[in-house]
């Protein structure tokens, strides 16, 4: 039985892409593996706060060590953190804004990007302890990104293979539905482009 964590971070609901192809994709999944386990994970419809110096106080002091409003605060990243050790496939649908992941996504790495919890340093350097996973990445942007001049724009993949790969997380498959700036026949074709894709990743 596979425990898929579900990420969402368009703060769109109804018309969202990336909402939508991670569902095709799930819904494909559930098809070949009903037993699947899916957990769900809506940084839009609950949004994490950002990092203050009370939450990294809370990181930073051993859990024994911990005051009762540091052993709260520090909960939610735990919960977090456990939805990611406890997964076997983690599914993010990932909407490019500004050139780079969505501010709720951010805070959500900021929670689980912990020293000691989800990388530590050894004597090679650092590393990643969420091991033996699977990740799929959906991202959905209005322009395009995998060739021609906006190539080089791209801060939204780059920086999620890099950080993910930090805490252990470096399987990771990108799918990109893209040009969906470009009216309806951009979106048509940037869905259908992807559903072919989901089709190849999941053969029935
Ligand atoms: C605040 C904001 C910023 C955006 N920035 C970019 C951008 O930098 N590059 C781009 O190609 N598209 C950008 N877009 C377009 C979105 O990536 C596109 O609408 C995508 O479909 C959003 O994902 P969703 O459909 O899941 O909500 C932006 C959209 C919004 C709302």
């Amino acid at each position: 039985m596979t425990r898929i964590l579900h990420i969402n971070s368009s703060v769109r609901n109804t018309d969202s892409i990336s909402r939508k192809v991670t569902r095709e994709f799930l819904n494909k999944w559930q098809v070949n593996e009903p037993e699947a386990v899916i957990v769900e994970r809506d940084l839009a419809a609950h949004p994490l706060p950002h990092l203050t110096e009370k939450t990294l106080g809370a990181f930073f002091t051993p859990a024994e060590q911990r005051t009762p409003e540091q052993a709260q605060i520090a909960q939610l990243s735990d919960t977090l953190v456990q939805e990611l050790f406890d997964a076997d496939v983690i599914v993010i649908g990932a909407p490019m804004y500004n050139f780079s992941i969505t501010s709720g996504l951010k805070a959500w790495v900021d929670h689980v990007a912990r020293a000691g919890v989800t990388f530590k340093y050894g004597e090679q350097g650092p590393v990643g302890l969420l091991t033996g996973k699977k990740v799929y990445i959906f991202t959905s942007s209005g322009g395009v990104y995998s060739a021609g001049p906006a190539q080089g724009m791209d801060f939204l993949a780059t920086y999620l293979r890099t950080v993910l790969g930090f805490i252990g997380l470096s399987d990771i498959t990108f799918i990109a539905s893209e040009g969906l700036a470009m009216g309806e026949l951009g979106v048509n074709k940037a869905l259908e482009q992807t559903s072919k894709t989901i089709n190849e990743l999941l053969p029935a």
